[in-house]
């Protein structure tokens, strides 16, 4: 067992939560990244004397521990080798494409693994180092799901959570995975393994009682060294009132009219707003709604469309196929459809500032979702906390997990072109009646149930996790 360090909470995430900037002097420095797990976790961290583990991004060297802002930064490095095998490999191109339904074909290479392996150790070795006697370490996602248990090897004191912030998916395909039997035993050396929806916790108990063959009661598994692992689904969620004060500001309320104005007035803004990722169904939703102009129940002069795209991931291979797809089909829809001063689609591939996104979100009529799987997606959340008026529609995939709290939109399934084509002209054509009585109820459901609540119930839930089950449980099987 190595020494203890000082921190009594321990954040282990792939990013750090800040990103590099440079000044206008042209010195380095750091801002908070604009992700809500930030907001919701900083008033722990602040509490328990907190320690956040990440890599930066880039291939920057020699990078020291930092105080930013109050909280305790540990930078992780990674060599160009490592961000090609290990981040851009393994983590999202092997495992993003299996554990999104295989919407993309996963690619397994062992060298890949390899890296994955020694990354998580590395990682798990600092959070050995930094965290306190008996401290808690809380491990995020799918780039590092072997920390858990690498870090319970040498730190048996822990109190170790896990969250995975994207789904879990189905025996049927995780069983692909030639590494699958690791995967589930480094997640096993948490005592508590959160989950966006119950369908991802029951496809892991399932999969740990099949291919590890450990005893297991509902959400619990029994180890045979005693220890007890809990399963469970926290669906995560968004700084909800932070996104309605921005949208209720003056500032953000002046650019949303600017930007409908820039539109041309139209009758009704359509919008999307996601990183530019093929598990998305950015392409199909463009696709309904040419075809939705060119059948003409929509015409160019009171419609368009605003799709703006994050760049993310560009050097791997499937993103640059899709970036070049949606070019060219942008270019298509604008060229057949479009008339001088009115393209059918507006598109931006650049990231943008959370005012910015607050002011898109006031500015549209109707918020189209449409991922083919999604572990949650916050965009939807976001825009249904800017709608203070209680107005405003969201189409939503009924395969994001997000759909399973906000009911009230029109929920759709992408790979359905005419039923999506439906939703999207019914959306637009709500009474507004309709649409209050729809975004009311799930303005309720996101501001009870907002980023802050659901860090409270993991931690709680993991607090609360007995260390030791007490029952006479045989080792497990091999499979
Ligand atoms: C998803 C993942 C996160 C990831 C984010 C951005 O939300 O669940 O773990 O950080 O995408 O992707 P990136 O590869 O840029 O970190």
């Amino acid at each position: 067992m190595s020494s203890p360090g000082s921190a009594d909470l321990v954040i282990v995430a792939n990013r750090l939560p800040v990103d590099r900037v440079t000044d206008d002097d042209g010195t380095p420095g750091w801002r908070t990244s604009p992700g809500g797990l930030v907001t919701a976790l900083e008033p722990v961290l602040r509490a328990n004397d907190g320690t956040w583990i990440g890599w930066p991004g880039g291939e920057e060297q020699d990078l020291e521990p930092f105080e930013f802002d109050g909280l305790d930064l540990v930078p992780m490095t990674m060599s160009a080798e490592e961000i090609e095998n290990f981040y851009e490999g393994f983590s999202n191109a092997t495992l993003w494409p299996l554990y999104h339904d295989v919407v993309a074909k996963p690619e397994f290479h062992r060298e890949w693994w390899d890296s994955y392996v020694a990354v998580n150790r590395r990682f798990a070795a600092k959070a050995a180092e930094v965290a306190s006697e008996g401290a808690t370490v809380w491990v995020h996602d799918y780039q590092l799901q072997l920390v858990p248990q690498m870090l319970r090897d040498q730190r048996p004191d822990l109190r170790i959570g896990f969250y995975l912030h994207i789904p879990f998916p189905p025996a049927e395909l995780f069983q692909q995975l030639p590494w699958r039997r690791q995967i589930l035993e480094g997640l096993l050396g948490a005592d508590l393994v959160g989950f966006q929806l119950t369908g991802g916790s029951q496809n892991f108990v399932r999969l740990v009682r099949q291919r590890v063959g450990h005893k297991t009661h509902r959400d619990l598994i029994y180890l045979p060294d005693g220890r007890t692992v809990r399963a469970k689904a926290f669906p995560i969620s968004i700084d909800a009132a932070g996104f309605e004060e921005l949208a209720r500001s003056e500032s953000v309320g002046t650019r949303a009219g600017e930007i409908r104005e820039a539109l041309g007035n139209p009758r009704t803004v359509f919008l999307g707003i996601d990183r530019l990722d093929y598990t998305k169904g950015i392409i199909a939703r463009l696709r309904a709604f040419g075809e939705l102009i060119e059948d003409g129940h929509l015409d160019v002069e009171d419609a368009v469309f605003v799709q703006v795209a994050t760049p993310s991931r560009e050097r791997v291979e499937q993103y640059r196929i899709l970036r070049d797809e949606i070019d060219r089909l942008v270019g298509h829809i604008n060229g057949d459809l479009g008339k001088i001063g009115r393209p059918a689609v507006s598109y931006l591939h650049a990231s943008h500032p959370r005012e910015d996104m607050a002011a898109l979100y006031r500015a549209a009529d109707v918020m189209v979702v449409t991922p083919y799987r999604d572990g949650m997606n916050l965009v939807a959340k976001e825009y249904v906390a800017c709608r203070f008026d209680n107005d405003g529609a969201l189409v939503l995939s009924e395969f994001a997990g997000a759909a399973d709290e906000l009911r009230q939109a029109w929920l759709i399934n992408p790979y359905d072109i005419n039923g999506m084509k439906s939703a999207l002209l019914e959306a637009s054509r709500a009474q507004s009646r309709d649409l209050t009585r729809r975004m009311r109820a799930m303005r309720r459901t996101v501001i009870q149930h907002d980023v802050a609540a659901w860090a409270d119930s993991f931690l709680e839930d993991l607090a609360a996790v007995r260390p030791s089950h007490g029952k006479a449980v045989r080792p497990a099987k091999r499979a």
